[in-house]
């Protein structure tokens, strides 16, 4: 079995996965939303000292499984640095109590294996990873052979969604808030520029949006008696940002699918929960006779079973870290 660690961001996890049917023996999460939804975004300092707490009162609860870990695995990139460490630190201890080696894992191809937990991988993919950090689309064609083949310019989709949350005062994190309150608003109240529309590149752009977004919330509340928004022009305000948000994101996929045709499609990350991006997927993939495959709600965001799931793919390859030279690099891609 393998104990994976995942700490670079804010939630805290550890799971174990069986090396050879890569069944999730264990898996167990805790998040640190709450704490940070009063700042309208993670704090880093205060994201570490939370795992700090969290990740051994797990780790007491993984204790009967010690005697049968053949490696321990851990997120060392992308992500914060601070938090980064909080894992990393902890799978070096185990590695040197348990005498078993080290498996450090990039957190982006964790997410490509949410896919495929206990579950055998299938490649080639193509992979839409849409997550706090990234918007990227990936041509997978095998464990070591991921490429970037588009990527955003700017800002990722799922952090327009915490930026516009952030500005309606609707707390942390924004994809869930957001996407909540669309749902009773109406979609074609504001229209929002879709962006690069008429950029023939597959690529992506979420900060004019956020720009147009600021300056109806701003517009709307100067006209307003009160100086506030009411809750059905703040609901209206995330049905047309979400519209267009993810429109923006249809429209460079279908340009992609145009001209490479993918067999096998797949969205990944934090935002792939959202229901209005997983529909038109599903549409786009039926007219191009191309399947589709979803991560279980529960694995889009953080998780260390995606962790622990990849890391069972490095241990088959001896894919192993030394102790002495295992870092965290904060901003690493693929
Ligand atoms: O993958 P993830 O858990 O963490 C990173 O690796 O960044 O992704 C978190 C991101 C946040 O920006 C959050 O607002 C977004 O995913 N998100 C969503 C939804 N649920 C989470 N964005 C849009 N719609 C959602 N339903
Ligand atoms: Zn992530």
């Amino acid at each position: 079995m393998i104990l994976s660690i995942e700490s670079s961001c804010d939630d805290s996890s550890i799971a174990i996965t069986r090396i050879d049917d890569y069944k999730l023996v264990y898996h167990k999460k805790i998040s640190q939303e709450l704490d940070h939804s009063v700042y309208g975004g993670v704090v880093p300092e205060l994201a570490a000292r939370l795992h700090t707490e969290a990740l051994p009162k797990i780790l007491e609860e993984c204790k009967e499984y010690f005697p049968y870990l053949k490696a321990v695995a851990v997120t060392n990139e992308p992500g914060l640095s601070v938090t980064l460490l909080e894992g990393v630190m902890m799978a070096k201890a185990l590695s040197l109590s348990l005498n078993i080696p080290i498996i450090a894992v990039n957190h982006l191809k964790g997410h490509i294996y949410s896919l495929f937990i206990e579950k055998e991988a299938t490649m080639p993919i193509t992979v839409l990873l849409v997550s706090g950090g990234h918007t990227q689309i990936i041509e997978a064609t095998s464990l070591k052979d991921m490429k970037v083949i588009a990527t955003t310019q700017d800002d990722s989709f799922g952090e327009s969604f915490d930026k516009v949350a952030k500005m309606l005062g609707l707390g942390y994190p924004g994809g869930p808030i957001v996407a909540k309150m669309a749902m009773d608003g109406d979609e074609n109240s504001y229209d929002f520029p879709i962006p690069l529309k008429n950029s023939p590149n597959i690529e992506f752009s979420y900060s004019g949006l956020k720009n147009a977004v600021r300056l109806a919330i701003e517009s709307e509340f100067n006209s307003s008696v009160s100086q506030s928004l009411s809750l059905s022009v703040s609901s209206n305000i995330c049905a047309s940002f979400e519209k267009t948000a993810v429109a923006h994101l249809m429209q460079k996929l279908k340009k992609y699918f145009k001209l490479t045709r993918p067999n096998i499609f797949a969205v990944v990350g934090g935002a792939s929960a959202n229901i209005r991006l997983r529909g038109e997927l599903e549409s786009l993939c039926k007219e191009y006779n191309c399947k589709l495959l979803l991560s279980p709600l529960e694995f889009c965001s953080d998780n260390a079973a995606m962790i622990g799931r990849y890391a069972v793919e490095q241990y088959k390859i001896d894919d192993f870290t030394d102790i002495n030279t295992l870092d965290i690099s904060p901003r690493s891609k693929f």
